[in-house]
Parts: structure tokens; C-alpha cells; sequence
């Protein structure tokens, strides 16, 4: 079975739609009650102050310690005892990263609304959850003495965390979930026009584009902003969001923006909203790349 038959086998599971909807909601339910705390709570998990998914980051505390530990617990099967204390300090060091990874993990999925990803996250939510439930037996285990009830457990644990990883990996590579969907490297990088002066209205969204890619276009007084329309988080539409104190408000998730530089001042984006400069001659606005240009 090849990897998208495996993502379609999940896809068709519908006892995993209930679930996801649930879990979603206790997710969302527990960061609204949290308020303006809440949120920026929410954005440090989801990693807008690194510019990067902290879900990335911190997967791989786990699976490296538990591969760790299940080199040592190979070697203390065969008859070194030496390798022991090794083997329990590596699963104790995953579980404390499991509860990092699920936890910024389940930030970013709760946001998800489409039906593949939200079963495919909900599946590998509750693998890696499983798995964590059998490191946390395998832990209790071993602090009893029971060393090979430690070790069957941390080889299960390691099977589940396996295919885990490997539904995560589906969802970004197939699914494009955590990466910059903004196409900043197809962006204009010389002035070109893109509308008349006179249709652009105060504070009102203008979807434009410049060289084939959609711009949106946002004047205040005198001043136009430019970004690229296409939301760095999953590509909603910026030019159907709204301005709101300094930035735009993407209307598919709620990232929002800075007008003048794309900077995420909400997230769920950990990426910034790529920006272009402006200026307007002859009564057309023009708009040019303003960040650095990147090499694909
Ligand atoms: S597409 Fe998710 S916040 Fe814009």
C-alpha cells in the first residue's frame, strides 16, 4: 500500500470525524476561555516568535531520545546491564518531549478544517498518543524492576511512534501543512502597474496582481500596502480579509498581518506575509518585491 493509498484508507475512516471534531473543539474551547492570554499562548505554541512551526522542532525530542533508548534496551537484551540507566534516562527525556510535541501539535491541527487533514492530524494525534501511553508504561515498568515488561512496552511504543511520524510526514509533504503557502519566490521583483490611483478606496482590501501572482493592495491617506494575497499559512485569501490595527486578518485562520512589512502579528502563520513596496506614477500604482529574493 503506497503512501496515498494510506492517506485515502484515513481519509474514508468517518468514526474519525466525530473524534476530530471534538478534540478540536476542547482545543478551541480552552484557548478562547484563555482570552487575550489565551492567544498569545496559542501563537508562542504554534511558533510565531521563532518564524517556524515549534511542532517541527520539538518532534524531534522524542523520537530521537526513544531511538536512543531502544539502541540501549537492544544492547541490555543481550546482556549488558551497563546500558540500563541510559535506556530509562531516554525514555523519560521522550515523554517530556511527547508532551511538548503534542501539545503544539494539536495548536496547529485544531485550526485545520479541511476533511483529509483533520483526519489524517486526529489519526496521528492519537498514534502518537498511544505511543506516548506505552513509553509511559514502559517508564513505570522499569522504575519497578520489571525490565523486560519496560523493554516489550518501549518496542511497541517505538512501532507506534513510527507510524506516527510517518502520518505527520504525510501531512506535510502531501497535505503542505507547516509550510510557507505564499510562493514568495514567484513574486515580481521590479515595479510593474497595477491599478488606477482612483480605484483604490480607504481601508478596503483590493485583490491586484503583479507579474501573473495576486497582490493585495490596502490604502491609508496617502500611504498604499502591498502584500502578497495568498496567506503564508494554508493561501486564504488576504484581499476577502479585513484591516484591523496596523494589519490585515486573514479570513480562513485570523493570522494578521502588518500592513507595512507582512510581520505576523497573529498566528496561526509562523511565517511573515511576504511585502512589496509601492509608489504611484502617473496615477498608477505600482508595486515592487520588497523582501529578499530567494533562489528555488
Ligand atoms: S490561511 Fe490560515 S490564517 Fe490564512
Amino acid at each position: 500500500m503506497d503512501s496515498l493509498a494510506i492517506t485515502k484508507a484515513i481519509e474514508d475512516q468517518e468514526w474519525l470525524a466525530p473524534v476530530a471534531d471534538g478534540l478540536q473543539k476542547a482545543v478551541e474551547t480552552t484557548y478562547a476561555a484563555g482570552g487575550d492570554a489565551g492567544r498569545k499562548v496559542e501563537d508562542a505554541l504554534h511558533g510565531v516568535w521563532l518564524g517556524h512551526p515549534l511542532h517541527a522542532v520539538l518532534t524531534d525530542i522524542p523520537l530521537g531520545a526513544w531511538s536512543v533508548a531502544a539502541a540501549l534496551d537492544t544492547l541490555e537484551a543481550i546482556g549488558d546491564d551497563k546500558y540500563a540507566a541510559g535506556a530509562d534516562a531516554a525514555v523519560g527525556i521522550g515523554l517530556l518531549g511527547a508532551l511538548g510535541s503534542a501539545v503544539t501539535g494539536l495548536t496547529d491541527w485544531y485550526r485545520l478544517s479541511g476533511k483529509t487533514t483533520k483526519r489524517l492530524g486526529g489519526a496521528h494525534a492519537l498514534i502518537n498518543i498511544s505511543a506516548t501511553a506505552l513509553y509511559g508504561a514502559s517508564y513505570v515498568m522499569r522504575k519497578r524492576s520489571n525490565r523486560g515488561a519496560g523493554r516489550a512496552l518501549a518496542l511497541l511504543g517505538f512501532g507506534a511512534v513510527s507510524a506516527g511520524a510517518f502520518l505527520g510526514g504525510m501531512l506535510v509533504y502531501y497535505q503542505k501543512i507547516g509550510v510557507d503557502h505564499s510562493k514568495r519566490e514567484e513574486l515580481a521583483d521590479e515595479f510593474v502597474d497595477v491599478l488606477d490611483w482612483d480605484d483604490l478606496e480607504e481601508n478596503t482590501p483590493k485583490r491586484v496582481e503583479a507579474n501573473g501572482q495576486p497582490v493585495v493592495l490596502v490604502r491609508q491617506g496617502e500611504k498604499i500596502y502591498a502584500l502578497a494575497d495568498a496567506c503564508a499559512h494554508l493561501g486564504g485569501p488576504l484581499s476577502e480579509g479585513k484591516v484591523c490595527d496596523g494589519g490585515i486578518v486573514c479570513p480562513w485562520h485570523e493570522s494578521r498581518f502588518a500592513l507595512k512589512d507582512g510581520k505576523v502579528l497573529d498566528g496561526p502563520s509562523t511565517f511573515a506575509q511576504p511585502h512589496y513596496e509601492t509608489r504611484v506614477q502617473d496615477g498608477k500604482v505600482q508595486v515592487k518585491y520588497g523582501d529578499p529574493v530567494l533562489e528555488v
